[in-house]
């Protein structure tokens, strides 16, 4: 998943399109690239690495220009290099592209222009589409035509941006992943997130699946795949995703682990109203799936269980990339949760569900996302802006609010939810100890998690975190599973952390502890209770078993973190990932 930009406007585009670029660095940051309009033509400058690297280009700073295109690259297809570093250009230089999402028919298209005496000089899919408006512009009939035939040809996910050397405008177009239209003062931007120009303005207009854009300084026009004109509405994008710092912390991850009590009071003022109509809808199919991918789907694991306990409603939960129509019909309720809203598996199973005439409703972080305004009702989780790629107080908020209606659904409100920002708290004031003790691990090459009952969705979690912070392998799985195969994998010293909290799972789980401690392991308790057989122990306070989960995450996302930290990685942007997956 990629971040593109375009700007064109009354002011030098250069220092706008980088400040756009390093908002959305979060969605890629493999390869950085800008392309400006200037008196001497197309200026395009690229840099493998991050923005920052791009930032340093020796001409960069000199180059100035009204209109101008950026991209921030998340490799997909075509190596990490300079040559396959977007804006990318037509043969002559004269038109520069910046795409996000993947052309599936890349390869044909690219074997019929090379036919017709195109010149390819990347290896990405993204390079197609430039080649093929490049094809249609030189018939003359205007950049709408060309963009029309181009859009009609592509197969896949696309949102990307085209600007041409001797055309006033910038032509857009949107295709599954996300591309949203910014109407600023000085200027109007074509981006992938709000990131891109919140700094500049708050008025955002988001194009639709199949939409194309003709975009001037202070002027538009949005068509269908047609050519249809399409009236829109400007929504006005809440501040709050202003611009997150990282104020005095070294990372964002640390700061977001560090702010969950904060964010778990605001997930609490949820609207009321639109809490009880979300659990009203929820309860009128006969059926409800859960669906998410990665750490959100770790959160509908926990719903499984929150709805069965508290609202005695039982639920299917099924990863977002192995959604499929057999799972649903026309009475079912599909609960999509997602942090980012762009998650392209999320995205699809919501179409599925859509066509198979399902309700779907959906939890969601950020605000005006696809998948919020896809949804026949969303809940917005209000932790703030997640920029660490790492998901860890939308988690929690998650895993709040999901209590919350389960709860609402049920017996109702049972205030235990009140005192949890600050049960975190305690667990946070660990950090320090947490922190000395991870210095113990940090040459593991695997690390386990076992857990029972609702708290297996917390070892998931915990190893997804080590895995993609520390790059150590690590499965987080049911203790119960251990005695038929894991547990031949144990030897001596290998880190094993047990979660069990003292309810009705705690007997079984300690056994496996001792189990493990036979087999050699090294053995950290997270527990309300200490016990010898911990050869590290993290305590976390007591509450009761099904809030638990909110508390028993904390520990491992500082573990995960600060072995990252020791081992030298960049915890905010682990290699090969990216804050939302916007492609499937
Ligand atoms: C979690 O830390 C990862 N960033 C990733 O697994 C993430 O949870 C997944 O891509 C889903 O993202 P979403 O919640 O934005 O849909």
């Amino acid at each position: 998943m990629c971040g593109i930009i375009g700007f064109i406007g009354d002011e030098n585009a250069t220092p706008i399109i980088l400040k756009g670029l390093r908002r959305m660095e979060y969605r890629g940051y493999d390869s950085a690239g800008l392309s400006i309009r200037t008196n001497e033509g197309l200026r395009v400058i690229k840099s493998v690495g991050k923005v920052n690297d791009l930032a340093n280009v020796q001409d960069l700073k000199a180059i100035s220009g009204y209109t101008g295109l950026g991209h921030t690259r998340w490799a997909t297809h075509g190596k990490v290099n300079l040559e396959n570093a977007h804006p990318l250009s037509s043969c002559a230089g004269e038109m520069s592209v910046v795409h996000n999402g993947i052309i599936s028919n890349f390869q044909t298209l690219k074997k019929e222009l090379e036919k017709e005496g195109h010149t390819f000089k990347s290896s990405t899919d993204s390079e197609v589409i430039i080649h093929l408006f490049e094809k249609y512009f030189e018939n003359g009939k205007g950049i709408k035509d060309a963009l029309l035939k181009t859009v009609n040809r592509l197969e896949g996910s696309f949102a990307f941006a085209i600007m041409l050397r001797d055309e006033e405008n910038i032509v857009g177009a949107r295709c599954g992943t996300p591309l949203i239209l910014g109407i600023g003062k000085s200027g109007s931007f074509l981006t992938s997130d709000i990131l891109g120009f919140i700094e500049f303005t708050d008025k955002a207009i988001f194009l639709e699946n199949k939409e194309i854009v003709v975009l001037g300084k202070h002027q538009f026009e949005i068509s269908d795949f047609e050519g249809n004109l399409v009236a829109k509405e400007v929504t006005q994008v809440a501040w709050e995703f202003g611009t997150p710092t990282k104020e005095k912390y070294s990372h964002f991850t640390l700061k977001e682990i560090l702010e969950q009590p904060r964010a778990l009071e605001r997930v609490l003022s949820q609207d009321q109203e639109q809490v009880d109509l979300f659990c009203k809808k929820l309860k009128t199919m006969a059926k409800v799936v859960i669906t998410g991918s990665g750490t959100s789907y770790h959160a509908g694991l926990y719903a499984k269980y929150i709805m069965r306990d508290k609202a005695k409603i039982s639920c299917d939960v099924v990863v977002s990339s192995e959604f499929n129509s057999q799972d649903v019909d026309h009475d079912t309720s599909v609960l999509v949760l997602s942090q980012s809203g762009e998650t392209a598996d999320a995205l699809r199973a919501t179409q599925i569900a859509k066509d198979a005439g399902c309700q779907v409703l959906s939890i969601v972080n950020v605000v005006g996302s696809s998948l919020a305004r896809e949804s026949d009702i969303s809940l917005p989780l209000k932790c703030g802006p997640e920029v660490g790629v790492a998901a860890t107080k939308s988690f929690t908020s998650q895993l709040a609010l999901i209590y919350l209606i389960a709860s609402r659904m049920g017996i109702g409100d049972d205030n235990m939810l009140a005192s949890i920002p600050q049960k975190v708290e305690s667990v946070l004031r660990e950090a320090e100890r947490i922190e000395k003790m991870v210095s113990g691990y940090t040459e593991a090459r695997d690390f386990y998690y076992i857990a029972r009952s609702i708290h297996i969705s917390i070892a998931l979690e915990g190893a997804l975190k080590m895995k993609e912070l520390s790059y150590i392998h690590a499965e987080g799985m049911a203790a119960g599973e251990l005695k038929h195969g894991p547990l031949a994998l144990i030897t001596q010293g290998t880190p094993v952390v047990v979660i069990n909290p003292t309810d009705d799972t705690y007997q079984e789980t300690l056994d496996n502890a001792l189990e493990l401690k036979a087999r050699g392991a090294k053995v950290i308790g997270i527990s309300t209770v200490s016990n010898e057989v911990y050869d590290d122990f993290i305590p976390i306070p007591k509450v009761h078993p099904s809030l638990s989960p909110i508390i028993e995450v904390v520990p491992l996302q500082l573990i995960a973190y600060y072995a990252a930290v020791k081992m030298g990685q960049d915890p905010d942007y682990p290699r090969n990932l990216a804050k939302s997956v916007t492609v499937n």
